[in-house]
């Protein structure tokens, strides 16, 4: 998992006349688009996006290529592990007639794959997680965003995709970091050998690593930036994506079974000698648990900063727990109600400001939450862990978090307790909270 190591720095004050970050008419993903995908030759000469330094008098760095090919996995590794050892045991134990680097159930996410229509004569699939896997085919974009003048508004018109609107950057993220109707890492791909996801989207936007600087530039230019709200709206759109699985008819099901990937995967991986049954969820003990990580840190965001909407969330997140264990009411509709609720939820963060109180008050929650037994599940504390490190991150650059240093070793404390999901004791996470919890009272 990612470790972000807080650090201390002045914090940008949310600029004034930036446009509130409304929500934009849905875009197509870069693989539906319909427009040609030029490849990354295209965007990496050095006078466009490849020169080693940073330009000066630019308002974008230009060495995106460079970084993007040295250093982000989306380009050194993403494509090149479907050639190792492990991927041949996963296609092997799928029983693929393609050798992975050529199964499209693989290279959907491993790589950039779209339609064979709108692939270029310069794209190559080996380029991996490119450019246009994210921003976007380029046909109809690549002269205009160079024009003098061209503003991002009209880049998007011409078919480049909005990485900075929060909503839509989790949605990209998340179709490959999760998967949707189109992808998906089912059950029986991770019961092959493929690993188990982690995703949290501001956490991860920092560590991708960033090929751009979020200044006062980049904001006149695109939006008001708020990374906690990104973390919020990255919680919920990854709250939807489960939902939908179980929405579903196509993956919702294998067999007999229900696709076992939206549950907590220690409520059956774990040993039997441990009992682990509390009564958090409000279901009886032997039942199969919902991956309810998102939620939680839902929870705790909805708690301070939508307090109006808190008990209706909690009484649909309770609903939907009870229909899927069988303990009444039907899950399909509970579902719907839910990812319904989780709607309005979304529209009303997109607009939501966060003050350094929601943080700390945020942030309680969550180290409280955690003492009470409320991550007993590993995926609630992994998904907390980066929450409290990203939450105390955004409060040490507002100079906000007194004893820095101190704060990092015990928030290394909780990072050790969630480094092995195998070996993961909630009594142990408990153990570094309470250290977690001295370093950040005031
Ligand atoms: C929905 C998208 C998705 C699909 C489909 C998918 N993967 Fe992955 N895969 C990922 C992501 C994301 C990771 C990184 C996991 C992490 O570190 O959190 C990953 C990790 C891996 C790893 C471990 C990589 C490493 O660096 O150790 C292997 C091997 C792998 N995938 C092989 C495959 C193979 C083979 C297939 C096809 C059968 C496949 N994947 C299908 C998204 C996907
Ligand atoms: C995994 C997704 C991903 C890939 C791959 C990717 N980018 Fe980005 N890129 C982003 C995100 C997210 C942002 C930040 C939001 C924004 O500015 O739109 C961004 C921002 C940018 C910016 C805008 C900086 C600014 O100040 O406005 C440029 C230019 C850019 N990327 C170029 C590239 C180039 C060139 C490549 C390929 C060499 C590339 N990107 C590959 C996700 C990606
Ligand atoms: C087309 C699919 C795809 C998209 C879209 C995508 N990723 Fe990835 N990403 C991957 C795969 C596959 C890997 C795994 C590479 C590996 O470790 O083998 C990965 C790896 C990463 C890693 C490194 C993780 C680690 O364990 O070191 C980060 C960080 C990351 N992605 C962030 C993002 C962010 C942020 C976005 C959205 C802006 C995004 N990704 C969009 C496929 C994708
Ligand atoms: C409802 C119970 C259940 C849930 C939830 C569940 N699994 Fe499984 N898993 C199983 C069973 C049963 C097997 C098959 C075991 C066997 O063949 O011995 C299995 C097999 C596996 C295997 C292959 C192990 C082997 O020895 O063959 C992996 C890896 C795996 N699961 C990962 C996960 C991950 C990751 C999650 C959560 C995203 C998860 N499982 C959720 C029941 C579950």
């Amino acid at each position: 998992m990612r470790t972000l190591i807080l650090t201390l720095a002045l914090w940008v004050p949310a600029l004034a006349f930036a446009q509130a970050a409304g929500q934009q008419a849905p875009h197509p993903l870069p693989y539906q688009s319909k427009d040609k995908n030029l490849g990354v030759v295209t965007c990496a000469s050095s006078l466009c996006h490849g020169s080693v330094t940073t330009w000066k008098d630019s308002n974008i760095l230009q060495n995106e290529y460079v970084t993007w090919s040295r250093v982000d996995k989306h380009a050194t590794k993403a494509y090149q592990i479907l050639f190792n050892e492990r991927s041949k045991k996963i296609a092997k134990n799928l029983g693929l007639t393609q050798p992975a680097h050529e199964a499209k159930i693989c290279t959907d996410c491993h790589g950039y794959v779209p339609a064979k229509e709108v692939q270029g004569e310069r794209f190559k699939i080996s380029d991996g997680v490119s450019c246009e896997a994210c921003h976007g085919p380029a046909e109809r974009w690549v002269k205009s965003h160079t024009a003098p003048g061209a503003t991002h508004a009209e880049n998007v018109a011409n078919g480049l995709y909005p990485t900075d609107d929060p909503v839509a950057q989790a949605k990209l993220c998340l179709s490959c970091h999760f998967g949707n109707k189109d992808k998906f890492v089912t059950h029986r791909i991770m019961g092959s050998g493929h690993p188990r996801i982690t995703f949290e989207l501001e956490t991860f936007t920092q560590t991708q690593p960033p090929h751009f600087v979020i200044d006062d530039d980049w904001q006149k230019r695109k939006r008001q930036w708020d990374p906690v709200r990104v973390w919020a709206i990255g919680q919920a759109l990854a709250a939807e994506e489960i939902i939908d699985v179980l929405l579903d008819p196509k993956r919702s099901r294998d067999g007999l079974f229900p696709e076992l990937v939206v549950f907590d995967c220690h409520s059956c991986h774990h040993s039997m000698q441990d009992v682990r049954w509390t009564p958090r969820l409000g279901i009886g003990p032997g039942r199969i648990r919902l991956n309810d990580a998102n939620l939680l840190m839902l929870k705790q965001i909805i708690r301070r900063t939508l307090p109006g909407d808190e008990k209706n969330y909690n009484d649909l997140v309770l609903a939907m727990h009870k229909a899927v264990a069988g303990e009444g009411g039907d899950a399909i509709d509970a579902a719907r109600k839910l990812r319904a609720g989780l709607d309005v939820v979304i529209a009303k963060l997109s607009t939501r400001d966060f003050s350094n109180e929601d943080l700390r008050s945020i942030l309680a929650g969550l180290i409280e939450d955690g003492m009470n037994g409320q991550y007993s599940d590993y995926a609630g504390a992994e998904q907390a862990t980066m929450a409290m490190s990203s939450v105390m991150n955004f409060l040490a650059k507002r100079g906000e978090l007194k004893a820095v240093g101190n704060a990092n070793k015990a928030l290394s404390g909780v990072y050790d307790a969630v480094k092995d999901d195998e070996k993961y004791s909630p009594q142990k996470y408990q153990a570094a909270l309470s250290e977690l919890r001295k370093t950040v009272s005031r």
